[in-house]
């Protein structure tokens, strides 16, 4: 049994990178493993946001995340903002990385370029992410490819604490899916499926239609040639749809590229195995929004029970660096 923790973004809707890069891994570990899940709403205003839609979307993703079965009586879920001891560590650790790591962050490299106000918050993100991270005393953190660099530096920056002021902080490892690590756009497969994606046609979102979701994979971009092979250096389209349909079946994206001689059925054949996985969640979801009051009851829940293991923590990390106790 290890400690899980992982955290999601309340920002735009849950799109089938963010199930089967991360959220699908999170339900699996229940069923072994001791786990903690967070919405970063603290993490999402490095961007700023609509005041009136965040607080919304927040209750929104909750919803969706029990839908899709984060078991509330098998792990925690909780809001960040609630858990006030995530700004406090977070200080300590932009204390704790320095510039230079910081300014290798190939996320604050992609962001800055598209956001029109740069925030200090958004250079230090990965600092806030290891503070989620460190105090729960996290061993496992399932992830997507694209956050791989953020826990590689937030396992560092344990590792120099430790060296500094003496065993604080259990260091963590990333767990990254075999099929569904980095889902592509459907329209610009170079391109990581994203919530903020030139064109909504190549997003899958979780509260999508069926229909929805079948013409966007038969509109899929995928190349001229013909030929179906899980290649993703020279066929990322066509990858990309058999990495999609590995992962929403459970099977090899490479054994299943020689099931296929033409692109139309694997198109109909990945449009429907998303469908098969998402309607019982819309179907849950839709019950869940009707009961706000149910899912802000298990936030307040996940929340107190989140705190008492994060004050332990952050009472340890203060001791060991010298800040004086109340
Ligand atoms: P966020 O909100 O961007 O994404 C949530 C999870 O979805 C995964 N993901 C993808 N996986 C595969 N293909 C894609 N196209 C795709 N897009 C997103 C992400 O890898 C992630 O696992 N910084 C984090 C949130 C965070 C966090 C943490 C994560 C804050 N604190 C502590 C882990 C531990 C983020 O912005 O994720």
């Amino acid at each position: 049994m290890a400690r899980v923790f992982s955290g999601i973004q309340p920002t735009g809707d849950l799109h089938l990178g963010n199930l089967l890069g991360a959220i699908t891994n999170w339900v699996r570990d229940l069923d072994h493993d001791e786990a903690i899940y967070c919405i970063v709403d603290s993490h999402a205003i490095t961007i700023p946001k609509d005041p009136g839609e965040l607080a919304e979307r927040t209750l929104a993703l909750a919803s969706l995340l029990l839908a899709c079965g984060l078991d509330p009586e098998r792990c925690l879920l909780f809001v960040q903002s609630h858990v006030p001891q995530h700004a406090q560590l977070g200080w300590i650790m932009e204390c704790t990385v320095s510039f230079g790591e910081l300014s290798r962050m190939t996320q604050f490299k992609d962001k800055r370029e598209r956001a029109d106000f740069v925030s200090a918050g958004l250079f230090t993100y990965p600092a806030l992410q290891a503070a989620d991270i460190l105090l729960y005393d996290t061993e496992k953190v399932p992830v997507g490819d694209d956050q791989k660099q953020h826990i590689e530096l937030c396992r560092d920056a344990a590792e120099r604490f430790n060296r500094r002021y003496g065993d604080t902080f259990v260091l963590p490892q990333h767990s990254i899916p075999t099929a569904g690590a980095r889902v592509m756009d459907l329209q610009e497969p170079s391109n990581k499926m994203s919530k903020s994606a030139a064109s909504p046609q190549g997003t899958v979102l979780v509260t999508d239609a069926p229909e929805a979701v079948l013409r966007k994979f038969k509109r899929a971009v995928t190349d001229s040639d013909g030929e179906v092979r899980y290649d993703p250096a020279t066929k990322p389209g066509v990858t990309n749809l058999l990495s999609i349909l590995g992962a929403a079946t459970r099977t090899d994206p490479a054994a299943l590229a020689e099931r296929y001689s033409q692109y139309g059925p694997l198109k109909t054949d990945c449009a429907e195995a998303v469908i098969a996985v998402l309607e019982p969640i819309q179907a849950r979801y839709a019950e869940l929004r009707d009961d706000p009051a149910e899912v802000q009851r298990v936030l307040r829940v996940g929340a107190e029970r989140a705190e008492s293991q994060a004050a332990t923590v952050l009472d340890r990390a203060q001791r060991a660096i010298g800040l004086l106790p109340r």
